[in-house]
């Protein structure tokens, strides 16, 4: 969602915002704007549309600017236009704000702000935030830093801010509660970002604003303290992140780069955390949880799209190897349901951004209600393993195409790991099947490999016949039923073609209507001890003339001559199926999109990591 960069240092600030916000694109918005200290002025250029329109109307002006802030917005109050985009004045050009994230009270702020005369141009919760400050700052008599803290005690809600002050220039101040902050400390010069792909290539050292940390950055120093007035001391960390991971790297899309990348974002997923020997799969974030996974009765998992999916697989692998039941909760519906948690349940949050806002109010209810809350997270650093109380990275590395692809893989691998690991601990594993699972999983990112290169042409021959279809069907059983919403959902974000995934034999209590010569039904029909109940299928789907492209294991002779177009992927064992069943999927909806003219790494009004309820 919404994206914001700062800088304050001594180089041009209008190309280092720029380029951060570029960098920031990925996150999903649609206007961009940029704010800088021009002559005793706050100037401001902005615009609905791309960040490179922006750029174009570069004022002459920038060539001395050194401190800037720019935001990209994701609408949330008020639709996408230039008036609503940020960064927002207010009344008397004193203080300029961009805010990413809701004030929730906003309304009846923004009541109390028309009583005393204050005027709005925009339907933005954030000309209420900084009309506040101004008004504070104007009859609190404080200064600058203290009008934005003192408004920020006041404000319900989620915010990552920036403010410029007219009468501040060389300063921005900087604060957070649920929306990311991470400041960038170079030699001399501060960059500000909510995520640290448009600080890295300045420096690595950063420091992560927990919430309702207020940072007031001149250009000298830094002073890090609550909203509360309480000094904090800065706790400086140091990124992983290279560069060339938030690069395309010759690809033409960061999706096609990260299907690509999954034979490596997988092997990093395992990395260390298998024995040498074999014998054992251990997770060092859960050691100090192991007692609670042992004894747990249940494991309720919460996360939303993608990493729902890969939880529905974590169902069926918790279930399967450690004979734990396991409900899903979409992270949404979990949250306003007065749901039933208790002590003994472990509640398992999956997310690759790790700032998925439902995901968040999930964990607290979980939290508050007294259950052992795990995160299974990409982002290092985000919020959502701060808030759990152990977890697992999935280290898939960055991911920058917003339909998610090897952060999928990794966090299903993570999940394998986890689930042969409990069932292990909780004797529900026998040794035979161990090993085999263990053998297939250090085997893993080659089979993936192969199946990428041997399904890539075909895919190609497949989406261009397909491309113009108005709908399209997936089904699948079993470990292919998620498999099968996550097809279905990789293709409608990214080609904006209707497509549903449902269980296979769910198909006759509906879908089975919908079916014509032409409506394409892709069908996940490994073989597995449902193979012979998905053949049915085949054929129900033949009968009324669809058109079946089918997902079959290599060596299967017979369900490609049912099929209309097939596409082979190799034997793994069942719980694994997933993690090379999706690679056909995932190259469809990308070569799907890109024939029909779509912008494949930003679909439109979706959002990489969405912040607001
Ligand atoms: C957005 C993204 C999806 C993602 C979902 C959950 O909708 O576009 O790709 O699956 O959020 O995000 P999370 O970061 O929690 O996995």
């Amino acid at each position: 969602m919404c994206g914001i960069v700062g800088y304050v240092g001594n180089r041009k600030a209008w190309p280092v915002v720029i380029g951060g916000l570029k960098r920031l694109e990925y996150r999903g918005y649609d206007s961009a704007g940029v704010a800088m200290p021009v002559e005793g002025e706050i100037r401001v250029v902005k615009k609905k549309g791309r960040v490179a329109e922006l750029d174009r109307l570069e004022p002459e002006y920038t060539a001395r600017v050194t401190v800037a802030m720019g935001h990209t917005r994701w609408a949330t109050h008020g639709e996408p236009n230039d008036v609503n985009a940020h960064p927002h004045l207010s009344a008397s050009g004193e203080f300029c704000l961009i805010h990413n994230g809701i004030i929730e009270n906003y309304a009846e702020l923004k009541r109390r702000l028309l009583d005393r005369g204050y005027v709005f141009s925009s339907d933005t919760d954030t000309e209420v935030l900084v009309n506040l400050i101004e008004e504070i700052y104007e009859v609190g008599n404080v200064s600058p830093e203290d009008a934005v803290r003192l408004a920020l005690t006041k404000v319900h809600g989620a915010f990552g801010i920036v403010v410029l002050c007219r009468s501040a220039p060389d300063m921005l101040v900087v604060a957070r509660r649920g929306s990311p902050i991470v400041i960038g400390l170079g030699s001399g010069e501060y960059f500000v970002a909510s995520d640290a792909t448009p600080i890295v290539e300045y420096t690595k050292n950063v420091i992560y604003l927990n919430d309702d940390d207020i940072a007031i950055i001149g250009r000298d120093e830094l002073t890090l303290k609550t909203i509360r007035n309480a000094p904090r001391t800065p706790e400086i960390k140091v990124l992983e992140l290279e560069l060339d991971a938030i690069e395309k790297g010759g690809y033409e899309h960061f999706m096609l780069k990260e299907i690509f990348e999954q034979p490596r974002s997988i092997r990093d997923s395992m990395r260390g955390r298998i024995a040498q020997d074999r014998s054992e799969v251990k997770l060092g974030g859960l050691v100090d949880v192991s007692e609670k996974l042992l004894n747990a009765e249940r494991m309720i998992i919460v996360a939303c799209g993608t990493s729902w999916h890969a939880g529905l697989i974590g169902e069926y692998l918790f279930e399967d190897l450690a004979r734990l039941p396991v409900e899903v909760e979409y992270a949404s519906e979990f949250r306003y349901r007065n749901p039933i948690v208790r002590a003994d349940d472990v509640v398992l949050a999956i997310s690759q951004s790790g700032e998925t806002a439902d995901t968040l109010a999930a964990i607290q209810q979980a939290k508050q209600q007294g259950a052992t809350v795990l995160g299974v997270c990409n982002v290092v650093g985000s919020s959502i393993p701060r808030e759990t109380h152990a977890g697992v990275y999935t280290h898939a590395g960055p991911e920058i195409g917003v339909a998610s692809t090897k952060a999928f893989t990794s966090q299903v691998t993570v999940l394998a790991l986890m689930a042969v690991m409990m069932g292990r601990m909780r004797g529900t594993l026998p040794d035979g099947r161990f090993n085999t699972l263990v053998e297939q999983l250090v085997s893993l990112p080659n089979v993936v490999e192969r199946t990428i290169a041997s399904v890539n042409d075909k895919v190609r021959y497949i989406a261009e016949r397909y491309k113009d279809a108005a709908n399209f069907l997936y089904l699948g059983r079993g470990y292919n039923f998620p498999v099968a919403l996550e097809g279905a959902l990789k293709l409608k974000e990214i080609s904006y073609i209707h497509a549903e995934g449902y269980p296979a034999a769910e198909m006759k209590h509906g879908p089975i209507a919908l079916i014509d010569e032409n409506m394409p039904v892709v069908i996940l029909a490994t073989r597995d001890k449902t193979h012979e109940k998905i053949i049915s299928n085949i054929m129900e789907v033949k009968a009324r003339k669809g058109v079946v492209i089918a997902v079959v294991t290599e060596g299967d002779a017979f369900t490609p001559q049912l099929a209309d177009y097939y596409l082979e992927i190799p034997e793994v064992a069942e719980p694994l199926t997933p993690l090379v069943s999706v690679l056909p999927l995932q190259l469809l909806a990308y070569y799907i999109a890109v024939m029909r003219g779509c912008d494949v790494d930003q679909p439109r009004n979706l959002a990489k990591s969405v912040t607001v309820e």
